[in-house]
């Protein structure tokens, strides 16, 4: 079972989730190093003979299923998904998410959407009480960042949430775009007392394209941690 190391936890929830596919299934493939244990299985499943259709949430994920020859899909040839499979930053009691760490939260938010169960594959260090302490992406427009960032800050305040709203750099110091080509703030609020009044008035800023607050997704957490696997949520 589960060693202590956050990588075989990772691909130990990877594993459990895989056994949830059957055949015919289109799945959402998420994004992020838990999501990537999640797609090498499912791509030795598919070289042995596995026929599952997979719309990636990113383009890096897409290349490595594409490398492993996951039959691949755009959510315009496969609208409805039966399953998407993804990592998470945070994850609280009532399975509401923080994701975007990654960079693919637009995506990851669109194709979760799509698909009637969202299960979230993680290690045990991202389970909290409370969300917050992994600091908010927000998925921006690359027009009127300053203005954006101004009123991210004020709707936040509003709902008890203040702190540092950084934009996310690359590591040769440049701008991260994201692949739908926006901009991505890390709002470090510390504990979000409120989840839902937060995401409503940051949906409400034209500038914002979307946030990594992921509320009334997630249908399973499969995590994996010292004591194996756990499952919060329903699976079926
Ligand atoms: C990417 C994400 C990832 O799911 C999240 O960052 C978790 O990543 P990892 O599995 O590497 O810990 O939201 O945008």
């Amino acid at each position: 079972m589960s060693g202590l190391d956050p990588e075989s936890a990772k691909q130990e929830a990877a594993a459990a989730a895989l056994e949830l596919v059957r055949p015919g299934m289109r799945l959402g493939l998420g994004t992020g190093s838990t999501a990537a244990h999640f797609i090498a299985l499912l791509g030795k499943k598919v070289a042995q003979g596995l026929d599952v259709l997979g719309v990636p949430t990113s383009e890096r994920s897409r290349a490595q299923a594409e490398a492993l020859g996951i039959p691949l899909a755009t959510l315009d040839d496969a609208p409805g998904l039966d399953m998407t499979i993804d990592g998470a930053d945070e994850f609280d009691p009532q399975l509401r998410l923080i994701k975007g760490g990654g960079g693919a939260l637009l995506r990851e938010k669109i194709v979760a959407a799509a698909s009637q169960r969202m299960i979230v594959v993680a290690d045990s260090s991202k389970a909290v009480a409370r969300l917050g302490k992994f600091p908010l992406p927000v998925e921006v427009s690359t027009f009127g960042l300053e203005a954006t960032r101004r009123l991210i800050g004020r709707e936040a305040a509003a709902v008890g949430c203040r702190g540092s709203i950084d934009l996310r750099k690359t590591s040769e110091g440049r701008a991260f775009v994201s692949d739908s080509g926006n901009y991505i703030v890390d709002c470090a609020f510390g504990l979000i007392p409120a989840p839902e009044d937060l995401a409503t008035r940051l949906n409400a800023i034209p500038g914002v394209v979307e946030h990594g607050l992921f509320l009334g997704f997630a249908t399973a957490v499969i995590m994996g941690g010292p004591k194996g696997i756990e499952i919060y949520g329903s699976l079926s």
